[in-house]
């Protein structure tokens, strides 16, 4: 994408990305991103960067258990970047990718409060479902994605 360069992520990126993660979201999410998943999924995940730095990434990968299934867990666009189409370039690569696998299905997961994740999934496709209720235990609603590839 003009500007942006786009690579695979390494797992020393952890450092960069959880300096800027609670910035770029707004609130607290470090606790969301533990370093494992750059340990072990930094094969498909996805890192964009202009001449400021890192100005995206994608945190996703393939179910290990479902052959059929991929998975995004975090993506994130530095907020001077947002809104010209990085953040659809970084999961249409990751599309290429585990397709690439034989996937053949994506999923993502997001709190109810995301409006912008709500519709930025809308936008690249993805039926929406919910809230479902007590999805990740009691209390904690979700909103969840599904994406055929
Ligand atoms: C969600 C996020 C990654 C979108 O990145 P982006 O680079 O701005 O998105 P794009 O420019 O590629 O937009 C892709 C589509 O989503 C839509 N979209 C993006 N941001 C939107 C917003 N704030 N409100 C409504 N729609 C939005 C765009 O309209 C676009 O649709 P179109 O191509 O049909 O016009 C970015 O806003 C972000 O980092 N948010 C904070 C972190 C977060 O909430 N991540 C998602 C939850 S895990």
């Amino acid at each position: 994408m003009a500007g942006h360069e786009i690579r695979r992520a390494r797992p020393d990126d952890y450092d960069d990305l959880i300096g800027v993660v609670d910035n770029w979201w707004g609130r607290t999410v470090v606790h969301n991103l533990p370093r494992l998943f750059l340990d072990h999924f930094h094969r498909t995940s996805l890192i964009a960067t202009d001449e400021d730095g890192i100005s995206g990434f994608l945190v996703g990968f393939g179910s290990p258990s479902d052959a059929d299934a991929a998975y995004i867990h975090f993506v994130a666009v530095r907020p001077d970047a947002r809104k010209v189409g990085l953040g659809r370039t970084l999961y249409d690569e990751f599309f290429e990718i585990v397709r690439a696998d034989g996937r053949k299905v994506v999923t993502a997961i997001t709190s109810p409060a995301n409006f912008t994740s709500i519709d930025f999934h809308r936008s690249l496709g993805f039926t929406v479902t919910g809230p479902v209720a007590d999805y990740n235990g009691p209390g904690r609603s979700l909103i969840t994605f599904e994406r055929k590839l």
